[in-house]
């Protein structure tokens, strides 16, 4: 496995690996989440391309990027068991040098749900992922369905910008007891780890609701948030149930539809979803 640093590294390995080339993006502090990724990726390409970098343009100023979790250490040692071949871990100043000056905006995909509560956020999202799509001009990309607005404002910007990689999700990863893994539960106390299943459990009486035939989005949001009322630590940021192409929110589900939330649990923001009425890997 290759360590790479630099940006003029990475496009000499880029011009010497085999195609197809598979890239996992990740902010590090790598789970099975991660994982679940790196492998898909290896089972489908003939090299495969991580790259772990802490995008600071993502985090608004009251956010945890100081405090996001890092540990390279096990993250290499955990990509070399899973086969990664190259593995570019660039410090900012290469992804952002001085005099940076460009953004890519996503524009109606990156307003709803996350975008409301994080401004900004895939303003970032959406630079950085272009900028390694360029720096590693990778066959295949591989993201999670955890974060459900972003894989759409990828699959955006992958399609209007003519990059021409082929996006793949791959499903939420959880814990014996629901909690979606991430890389922030780190920060969960014990007693708020405890009620953090919470968050899924709201979006199981979601698919319950469904399955029983619900079909009022209102009534749906109302069952997910007395699910959330009972717990007390949960503080929820936003319940939806939207079309999970365009994510404008629904009255009426008469198709798929994307059930999401985002919940703080002390100061720890936690989002999860799940699809009704299809199964997620068969997302538009
Ligand atoms: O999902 C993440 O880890 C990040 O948002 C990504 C896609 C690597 C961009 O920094």
């Amino acid at each position: 496995m290759r360590l790479i640093h630099s940006v003029a590294e990475m496009a000499l390995a880029r011009s010497e690996v085999e195609r197809p080339l598979g890239l996992v993006p990740t902010m590090g502090a790598l789970h099975e989440g991660h994982l679940s990724l790196v492998r898909r990726a290896r089972s489908e390409n003939a090299s495969v391309v991580v790259t772990i970098f802490v995008n600071p343009t993502q985090f608004g100023p009251s956010e945890d990027l100081a405090a996001y979790p890092r540990d390279p250490d096990r993250d290499l040692a955990l990509l070399e068991a899973e086969g990664a071949d190259v593995v570019f871990m660039p410090p900012p100043k290469e992804v952002y040098p001085a005099g940076y000056d460009t953004w890519v905006s996503v524009e109606r995909t990156s307003e709803p749900l996350e975008g409301a509560s994080r401004p900004g956020h895939f303003l970032g999202v959406a630079t950085v992922v272009c900028k390694l799509f360029n720096m590693v001009r990778p066959d295949r990309a591989y993201f999670g369905q955890k974060d459900a607005q972003q894989l759409q404002v990828i699959r955006r910007l992958n399609s209007d910008l003519n990059f021409d990689v082929k996006i793949n999700a791959m499903p939420t990863v959880r814990e014996p007891d629901g909690l979606a893994m991430s890389s922030r539960n780190a920060y969960l106390s014990p007693d708020q780890r405890r009620a953090a299943p919470v968050v899924y459990a709201a979006l199981q009486a979601a698919q319950e609701l469904y399955a029983d035939g619900a079909r009022q989005a209102s009534a749906v949001r109302e069952a997910m948030q007395r699910v959330l009322a009972s717990e007390p630590l949960a503080q929820p940021e936003y319940v939806s149930i939207a079309d999970p192409g365009t994510l404008a929110e629904l009255e009426l589900i008469d198709g798929p539809a994307l059930a999401s939330l985002a919940v703080r649990i002390g100061t720890t923001r936690l989002i999860d979803n799940v699809v009704l009425g299809t199964d997620e890997r068969s997302l538009p």
